[in-house]
């Protein structure tokens, strides 16, 4: 972890604060560049994970396309100069105003995720005079064997068209004359460690391209999602995600013939580069016993914690104590669930000591919000302190 490195070039920025390791984000690009190529994969960002104006700009120079889930997502992508070719668009609840900006821009494809979408889709793309591009995003009913908050795609859940829904209304699809189906799109859910869900969502993705391809319809994109997950246990020992070993999964697994396969990593690409740092404010004891260790962050710069329950690894990186102690690590919140994490060993830790927060990079900033009216995270770059 960079922190630990520079730990005395931190004390005194101000915290807390998402410090980004640069060199960490350049080596993950390169890499998922690399192993993409090998196979011709198209690789886009999930600009959800993180839409630092700075990031986005380094991601932009590996040549990745974005993933958005929203019409400002998109705009966002578009602004901070990403090609509308190489941006897709999925989202449950696209509102009519998203829609049209979207089809307007031209981008890669909208990937719809209800029948009356589709249909919305067609008549603004008429009152346009235009024809969009769409893929279908298809529930493939597979379990990916991660947090239950974050899957996505199965059965029972909002996101994608069931795919009997889709064989109902085969007929009446083809039959829109505003919209181009260039594609499917199918994401199962996010932090998948068990790669092998990956072989059963490649085998409903040929089943599902091969039977709606023999009732008419022409694909050009099979776009497989993201979902590619980090290790939050022990980073150090994995600073750069497997793609290897996921390629080489859907290269066995999934038969699409030459059609372009496209993924979106969110997660994989910016989470392991990010920390937050936080400094001990107080340490405090329970009535019941519990050792509290209040910092000066919260919920409101990373809620991943108290949202799903997730963990995140935590270190001292200031503290010159020999002895360790068990901690509740709580934030500045005005809320009992602002907890960062319990039982957690660390060196006996002092007010203005600073603790990392690791593998923040993904779903940290990007879902801070202003609760007790406090400020937005800021962020540090490493390539902004010297020597690194
Ligand atoms: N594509 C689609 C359609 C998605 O919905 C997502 C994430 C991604 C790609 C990127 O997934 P990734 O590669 O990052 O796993 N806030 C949660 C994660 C929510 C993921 C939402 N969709 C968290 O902090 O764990």
């Amino acid at each position: 972890m960079l922190s630990r490195k520079i730990a005395s070039q931190l004390k005194g920025i101000e915290t807390p604060f998402y410090l980004y390791d640069i060199n960490l984000l350049r080596q993950t690009l390169e890499s998922v560049v690399y192993e993409s190529n090998k196979y011709n994969y198209k690789v886009h960002y999930a600009i959800k994970a993180n839409n630092d104006d700075y990031l986005l700009s380094i991601i932009k120079e590996y040549g990745i396309g974005i993933d958005c889930a929203s019409g400002n997502e998109v705009r966002k992508a578009i602004e901070s100069g990403f090609e509308p070719k190489s941006i897709v668009y999925a989202g449950v609840g696209k509102r009519d105003k998203e829609i049209r900006y979207a089809i307007e821009q031209n981008i890669l494809a909208i990937n719809c995720e209800s029948i009356e979408e589709l249909q919305v889709v067609n008549t603004i793309a008429a009152e346009l005079g235009k024809k969009a591009d769409i893929g279908l995003r298809i529930n493939p009913d597979i379990d990916p064997k991660t947090n239950r908050c974050i899957d996505t795609g199965q059965a029972d859940s909002k996101f994608g068209i069931s795919y009997e829904e889709i064989m109902e209304n085969i007929e009446w699809i083809k039959s829109l004359e505003n919209i181009n189906i260039i594609g499917i799109h199918i994401h199962i859910g996010s932090q998948i460690r068990e790669l092998h869900v990956f072989e059963n969502m490649c085998n409903k993705a040929n089943a599902i391209v091969e039977n709606l391809e023999s009732l008419g319809f022409k694909f050009r994109i099979v776009d497989v999602g993201g979902g590619l997950g980090i290790n939050y246990d022990v980073p150090e020992n994995e600073p750069i995600p497997n793609f290897a070993s996921l390629f080489a999964i859907i290269r066995e697994y999934l038969n699409v013939g030459d059609k372009e396969v496209h993924f979106e990593f969110g997660r994989a690409l910016v989470g392991e580069c990010g920390e937050l740092i936080t400094s001990v404010l107080y340490n405090k004891t329970t009535a019941t016993g519990r050792r509290l260790l209040i910092v000066d962050a919260s919920m409101t710069e990373l809620i991943r914690p108290m949202l799903y329950g997730s963990y995140h690894n935590i270190e001292n990186i200031t503290s010159e104590e020999e002895s360790f102690k068990k901690y509740t690590v709580v934030g500045t919140a005005c809320e009992s669930t602002d907890v960062f994490d319990e039982n957690v060993s660390l060196r006996k830790s002092k007010r203005g000591d600073l603790l990392t927060i690791k593998s923040a990079g993904a779903y940290g900033s990007s879902m801070a919000s202003q609760y007790n009216m406090h400020d937005l995270p800021k962020a540090v770059y490493s390539d902004q302190i010297n020597g690194n």
